[in-house]
């Protein structure tokens, strides 16, 4: 992880209901030196929840609301208060036994992630092993995904596949799957809060959005991913620049108007916008990416700007009907 030693860790607010065993080993987990996230908050829906009492002697912020007699959205109203004074950018949920309000799940989309103990997408729900032994499958196992509006159905980060046994009961056979959780939960937690830090993460997501545009191809430049339009006499309008010449960036590059606005932007934002080496003369400027609270929309916007610098009408024309709709 020394690609990320310089950034602060991520906070985050882990949501139990009952044990909390995944909860412990992600606590346990970020004990260690180099771990880029920190829990901030335990927070639940059972006041007796044990892991609550775990999270007390270790020194961990706790958090409890009963949401008997309370509205779904009252509930998770009071339980987010909770996790945004906490200060977390996160939440994980650990064996958090309730169906979440719409309303948070938008809120948090992207930065919300549950375990689930079976192979999605097989047996959401409950009783996930009792259906995977009843089914005769070979293996049972865990997922962790992005939480999204529809239960258990978000984007899969990552899974673990354990063995079914002759003879295995729902609880001999949870047990097992609780290790690969236990396991699997700390590194997807790792991967999902890195993500903001890391090159290949960061080049992943430039490239969707400038191969959104019309005719674009992706060709490398001077050893460097980068984009162009199409066709023999194609230009290129976004290069990708990781850490170039010493400097401390993970960026792309777009063409501004020249060495006039891109001074001005560097002035205004200089956390988001450098100057690089060699391409900063014609006019290239480095928007920064491996920043906290990237606006993804900006991002896009100056890539279809660059474009547009050099794209032939024909394009930009068609592009400019389509924005009329
Ligand atoms: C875990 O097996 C987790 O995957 C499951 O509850 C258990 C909680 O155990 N979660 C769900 O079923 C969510 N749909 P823990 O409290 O010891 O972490």
């Amino acid at each position: 992880m020394s690609q990320t030693a310089s950034h602060p860790r991520a906070k985050v607010a882990v949501l139990i209901s009952g044990t909390g065993s995944n909860m412990a080993a992600l606590l346990y987990a970020s004990r260690r030196a180099d771990c880029p996230y920190e829990i901030v908050l335990i927070a639940s829906n059972d006041p007796e929840a044990k892991g609550l009492r775990l999270a007390e002697a270790e020194g961990v912020a706790t958090f409890s609301l009963a949401h008997k007699g309370m509205k779904r959205a009252d509930h998770d109203i009071a339980m987010e208060k909770a996790v945004l004074e906490s200060g977390a950018q996160y939440i994980a949920l650990a064996g958090y036994m309730r169906i979440l309000s719409p309303q948070f799940v938008s809120q948090w989309e992207g930065r919300m992630l549950n375990i689930h103990p079976s192979l999605l997408p097989k047996y959401k729900g409950l009783d996930t092993h009792a259906r995977a032994i009843e089914a005769g499958d070979s293996h049972a196992g865990c997922s962790v995904h992005l939480v999204t509006a529809e239960l258990d159905d978000g984007p899969v980060l990552g899974q673990t596949p354990v063995a079914i046994m002759p003879g295995d009961t729902p609880e001999t056979l949870g047990g097992r799957v609780l290790y690969a959780e236990h396991q699997l939960y700390s590194r997807m937690l790792e991967e999902l809060v890195t993500r903001p830090f890391r090159a290949d993460w960061l080049l992943q997501k430039v490239s969707e959005l400038a191969l959104c545009l019309p005719e674009v191809e992706a060709r490398e430049s001077h050893g460097s991913p980068a984009w162009r339009t199409g066709g023999k006499s194609g230009k290129f309008f976004a290069h990708f620049s990781e850490r170039h010449h010493g400097e401390p960036h993970v960026a792309v590059l777009v063409k501004t108007d020249g060495p006039d606005e891109m001074t001005a932007l560097i002035e205004r934002d200089p956390e988001i916008w450098f100057r690089p080496a060699y391409y900063g003369a014609s006019g290239w400027a480095g928007l920064i990416l491996n920043r906290p609270g990237v606006d993804w929309d900006h991002v896009r916007s100056w890539l279809e700007r660059s474009w547009r610098s050099v794209a032939p009408r024909r394009l930009t024309g068609l592009m400019d009907a389509a924005d009329q709709f």
